[in-house]
């Protein structure tokens, strides 16, 4: 097995199990020979220094590896581990029911409650993936009669769920307010195309931190405008909640845009959270509206007993001492690994504070070749092209680490 420095996955708190070898599975034969050859340790075949893996992992397991800060990381991620297998021993390992038909336990109850607590919203409702959350309660809460606008770039689950709504769908240029404000007043102005009623409901649909791009949304400026034309808005913080904000509370917390001025706060436990799952947080009647009527919550099985203990534990650990240190170390090792980047002549996209850090390459034929050459310095990234970017977009995309980076580029 090839062990690689992760910063594939969106492990970026560091709650994963293992930071180190989570891409053994993309590792090609190829690869594996060039294990045999050297072991763990990163090349140094062109005279540069580079970080070995092995260095990293035995430092980690002695104490926090970050420059930053003085989390004690190994104890807090088996805390978690510890009570994720107790739970597992009391309920089981899975839930075995959806929501309403007898799959409701003590810890879906908790984890709703905490999660409302933490991104300030008065009630929350979870369900067994972020996926579904989109997809499904996106037709809970529009339908025809009904106006999504929706950026240019949001996530599949997204499309899929406005799709599936049978509301009317508009598309802004992604990130461009002036673009979502002519829409909304051609809409406001015209009404429904071929009626010319008016629209019942206008949803805005936007993303905390877009995935492939790195970019912190213009919050402030959205919710003046869902204020301004009397929209609701829905932020998915798949990338934002626990990566970005003092707290790490994320879009809401980083803007300074109080939550009360977002309709619908949704978010997923894969990524920050090292879970599995997705949340609303919302006002109650939202919550129980969406209770009521998410195909995913009547017929889908339940979160799992264990994943929603990963995400208490997570959240308990967030709001201690380490786990805001975490988040700090989140912010400084992004804002270094960008900078660092572009220092050595990389175009590199984003805000300067976001977890996700896009390396363009620009022509699909750089890619294999620029993975390949990432994998042989022991450094899983994603290679992101067409048709998931415009075909001269092609990337590489670090997720960045709340630890580890200050070692991966030297300093
Ligand atoms: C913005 C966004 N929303 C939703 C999802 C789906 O979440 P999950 O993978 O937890 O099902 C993702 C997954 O990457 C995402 O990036």
């Amino acid at each position: 097995v090839l062990q690689c420095l992760n910063l594939a996955s969106y492990n970026y708190l560091g709650f994963a199990a293992s930071l180190v070898s989570g891409s053994s599975r993309h590792v090609s034969q190829q690869d594996n020979q060039l294990d045999q050859g050297r072991g763990v340790g990163c090349g140094d075949d062109d005279g540069q220094t580079k970080v070995s893996v092995a260095a990293i992992e035995g430092q980690c397991d002695a104490q926090d590896v970050s420059s930053t800060t003085a989390t004690k990381t190994p104890s807090d991620n088996e805390r978690c581990l510890l009570s994720a297998i107790e739970t597992v021993r009391r309920f089981g390992v899975s839930a075995s029911g959806s929501r309403t038909d007898a799959g409701t336990l003590a810890v879906h109850h908790k984890v709703e409650q905490m999660i409302a607590h933490f991104v300030g919203k008065e009630a929350a409702i979870v369900f067994n993936m972020g996926y579904a959350t989109n997809s499904t309660c996106i037709p809970a809460l529009v339908s025809e009669g009904d106006l999504i606008v929706s950026d240019s770039l949001n996530h599949a689950s997204i499309v899929v769920g406005c799709r599936a709504s049978g509301a009317k769908i508009k598309v802004f240029q992604h990130d461009n307010c002036v673009d979502l404000e002519r829409i909304l007043r051609r809409a406001i102005l015209k009404g429904q195309s071929r009626t010319r009623r008016p629209y019942g409901k206008i949803l805005i649909i936007v993303e905390g931190v877009y995935s492939m791009e790195g970019e912190i949304c213009r919050l402030r400026e959205i919710v003046a405008l869902k204020r301004k034309y009397n929209c609701f808005l829905y932020v998915d913080e798949a990338h934002s909640i626990g990566a970005i904000g003092e707290t790490g509370r994320g879009v809401c917390e980083h803007t300074g845009v109080d939550p009360a001025d977002v309709d619908l706060l949704m978010g997923t436990f894969t990524k920050a959270f090292a879970s599995v799952g997705g949340y609303i947080a919302a006002n109650r009647d939202i919550v129980d509206h969406l209770r009521r009527t998410s195909s995913s919550y009547v017929y889908d099985t339940a979160m799992s007993p264990a994943t929603a203990q990963q995400v208490i534990s997570a959240l308990e650990v967030l709001q201690t001492e380490s786990g805001r240190a975490r988040v700090a170390s989140l912010r400084q090792n992004s804002i270094l690994f960008r900078s660092e980047l572009k220092a050595r002549g990389f175009h590199v996209f984003g805000d300067e504070s976001s977890p996700v850090v896009p390396v363009m390459l620009y022509y699909p034929c750089k890619m294999p070749a620029f993975s390949r050459a990432s994998l042989q310095r022991r450094i899983a990234a994603v290679v992101v092209g067409y048709p998931a970017t415009s075909f001269l977009s092609s990337r590489i995309r670090f997720a960045s680490l709340s630890i580890y980076i200050s070692f991966l580029i030297g300093v």
